[in-house]
């Protein structure tokens, strides 16, 4: 019978818990034994792994977080972490591992298969920013509590005639804030991949009151060059000149703590069926995506050595519409 484990790693993403559940009953089904891993690689090197029945699991899909806990672990990433993580495995007789993360998280899967241990990833984070998944789980719910946020915002700029600014979270990637920013309708976006001129943003922004606009809001993601506190430092030393006061909301982690909404629970269930589904046919070393709407699996090294691009065409558009 084979034993098969389970970890979640890195920054939790809503989703993760239904992808858990997929695992733990299509693994059942198979007829293995399926164990969680506490903590991620962390608790993998210090042997926190524990059966998980068909029970175990229940209740869980409409819960965001992870039911295993997660944790971003330094000792992982080097050999004589992975060599323990290993030797663990091996005392409880564990035969394959299913990594559910992002890009670090799917780097630790892929040095891990490296060293021959078989290993699949199911692609997942609110950053959108991993390579062999045109979607991962938890981005369309950290979108919806992002276009909320500037739904919320432009009803209380229009009762002020201020300018706001809201920063969301992706690292290096602007995709939540360039697609959160369209679906909200904002006035100026600002993302990593694009530089931009605060000089121009604050152009942008006269320009959408001179128009005639009630509100000005502009969403800006957390990697981009000029930031919250960038743009905040910028507004406040030439507030005179701009002749307008920014007010700047950081929606941080409460953009990762929302209920999964059903596609993320969707999305969650499928890769996690579609994970124990390689597993069994012994396609190993891959990550578990969606590319152009059907699940996909991709080599790990594949996706850890390439860069997820975005649709730049996309900024341009949402310029067009702020006008
Ligand atoms: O990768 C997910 C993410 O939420 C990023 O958007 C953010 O930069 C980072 O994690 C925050 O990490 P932590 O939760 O460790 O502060």
């Amino acid at each position: 019978m084979k034993r098969i484990a389970v970890l979640t790693s890195g920054g939790d993403a809503p989703g993760m818990n239904a992808a858990i559940r997929a695992i733990v009953r299509t693994g059942l089904d198979k007829g293995w034994e399926m164990f969680g891993v506490h903590n991620g690689y962390s608790g993998l090197i210090s042997g926190e792994i524990a059966p998980l029945g068909a029970r175990d699991v229940g209740g869980i899909i409409q819960k965001g977080g992870t039911m295993l806990g997660s944790a971003r672990c330094r000792e992982f990433e080097t050999e004589e972490g992975r060599r323990k993580a290993l030797a663990q495995m091996e005392q409880q007789g564990i035969g394959g591992l299913i990594v559910i993360g992002g890009n670090g998280s799917q780097t630790g899967a892929y040095e891990l298969s490296r060293m021959g241990f078989p290993v699949v990833g199911v692609a997942s984070t609110i950053d959108n920013d991993l390579y062999g998944s045109d979607i991962t789980i938890g981005v369309q719910t950290a979108m919806d509590v992002a276009l909320e946020a500037i739904d919320r915002l432009k009803v209380t700029a229009s009762s002020h005639h201020r300018a706001f600014l809201l920063e969301v979270m992706g690292r290096k990637c602007g995709y939540l804030a360039l697609m959160a920013g369209i679906a909200g309708g904002a006035e100026a976006i600002m993302i990593p991949e694009q530089k931009t001129d605060p000089e121009k943003v604050a152009a942008d922004l006269r320009k959408a009151y001179d128009n005639g606009k009630a509100h000005a809001i502009i969403v800006v993601a957390e990697g981009a060059q000029n930031n919250a506190d960038g743009m905040a430092q910028y507004f406040q030393i030439h507030r005179e000149r701009l002749g307008f006061e920014l007010r700047v909301t950081k929606l941080g982690h409460v953009q990762r703590g929302g209920s999964p909404g059903s596609f993320d629970r969707i999305l969650g269930t499928q890769l996690g069926a579609a994970a124990t589904e390689a597993m069994e046919k012994g396609n190993k070393g891959v990550l578990m995506g969606t590319i152009k709407g059907e699940i996909a699996a991709t080599p790990l090294d594949v996706v850890v050595n390439n860069k997820k691009d975005l649709d730049l065409r996309l900024l341009e558009l949402a310029k067009v519409l702020a006008t």
